[in-house]
């Protein structure tokens, strides 16, 4: 009897010492990630311009910018910024701001100005899309949410400040950021997006991360074309390509609504006539990560893709870049644009290249190929791909 009571209590130290071991190694970590925000997350509400569109990126845009109190502020543009065409003082105060500007020239540079009780509070340039044909590049990158740190978006932001003259648009595909419901995150995102944003209009994809408040998404994205706002969906030509954006955050029974999903398959069919359809939606259909195969995007979302001759599906969600291709589309996984990276990858059979670094992807659109190619923030070339125009 007193040999097991020996053994027990050896045992009970040994549990003991183990569980305060692992207890001092987690500590620090849990600590780290519950108390970093606070740090790195500020109240600055102050919003430097951006441009987005819903519709048509020909002849409307929208510029917003957000101001710390209620204000009215002027906006003025035009093509040639010492002798601005437009001048535009909102009639009513307020904290964000959304201007549409319509009657636009296509394929058009257009400069603006947004001033502040008589101070001049940003400043940036846009470009109108083509009326036909005409060579374009647009870049991407996704999950740019501060989910374990501070994260590495800032670094993704320095790059494309110095290549956005090249890029027509930057597309984010999701995760903006970590905590949809909670302003300061915002905050910090556009922060840290003022560095493209005065030369890219942003074309946003709702995330998961984002979906937890879509009121306070939409109240920084205005969604001209789903009215009731619980989903957050539009699309828009550019030249030959078609980009088309459903709302499948988390790839659930919920987003798979008639009314959503009749959108999907009208827009589809109406692209018909363009070179190229790339759809993006921020929940993979298939993924290298844990998130595997999402057997909802499966059934309902593949057979109209595949039906309507989808070219390219863009993802994020996952933290790694990935592609290859789910039957005859391309899928890729662009979650290298900020978030902290996922462990123990396992590539799919459809997976043709993986990889986890930070990393934006280029999409130059020719009259018979789209071509995608992902770059380190170094400038090395990940992966290219070119998908050839059908006869
Ligand atoms: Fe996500």
């Amino acid at each position: 009897m007193r040999e097991v009571n020996k053994n027990s209590r050896s045992l009970a130290k040994t549990i003991a010492l183990k569980g305060a071991l692992i207890f001092l190694i987690i500590m620090p970590i849990v600590s780290f990630f519950i108390i970093s925000p606070y740090f790195y997350l500020h109240d600055s509400p102050e919003k430097k311009p951006w441009v987005s569109w819903f519709n048509d990126p020909h002849e409307r845009v929208y510029i917003s910018w957000e101001t710390e109190e209620e204000t009215k502020g002027v906006l003025k543009y035009g093509t040639d910024k010492d002798d601005w065409d437009v001048e535009i003082t909102e009639n009513k105060s307020s904290k964000i701001h959304h201007l549409s500007l319509t009657g636009l020239d296509p394929d058009t540079k257009y400069y603006y100005s947004v001033e502040v009780e008589g101070e001049e509070y940003g400043a940036g340039m846009f470009r109108t899309a083509p009326s036909g044909f005409k060579e374009f590049t647009w870049v991407m990158i996704s999950d740019t949410q501060q989910n374990l740190g501070p994260g590495h978006h800032y670094r993704v932001a320095r790059v494309l400040e110095q290549k956005a003259e090249d890029y027509s648009f930057i597309a984010n595909v999701g995760d903006i950021v970590e905590q949809g419901a909670d302003k300061r995150y915002y905050d910090n995102f556009f922060q840290i997006a003022s560095h493209y944003f005065d030369k890219l209009p942003f074309v946003p994809v709702i995330g998961n991360h984002d979906d937890r408040s879509v009121d306070q998404f939409t109240e920084y994205f205005i969604n001209q074309v789903n009215t009731s706002q619980d989903h957050f969906y539009y699309s828009f030509n550019w030249s030959n390509v078609h980009v088309c954006i459903p709302h499948f955050a988390h790839g659930s029974e919920s987003e798979m609504t008639d009314v959503q999903l009749n959108w999907l398959e009208n827009d589809l069919a109406r692209a018909q006539d363009k070179t190229f359809i790339v759809v993006m939606f921020h929940c993979p259909v298939i993924g290298a990560s844990f998130f595997g195969e999402n057997e909802v995007l499966m059934k309902n979302v593949k057979p109209i893709l595949e039906d309507y001759g989808v070219d390219a599906i863009i993802h994020g969600h996952e933290h790694h870049y990935e592609r290859g291709h789910l039957g005859d589309i391309m899928y890729m996984i662009l979650g290298g644009g900020g978030g902290a990276f996922d462990v123990g990858l396992r590539p799919l059979p459809e997976t043709e290249i993986l990889t986890a670094s930070p990393c934006y992807t280029e999409v130059e659109a020719k009259k018979d190929t789209l071509t995608f190619s992902t770059f380190t923030l170094e400038g090395s070339l990940i992966d290219e791909y070119t998908i050839e125009a059908e006869d």
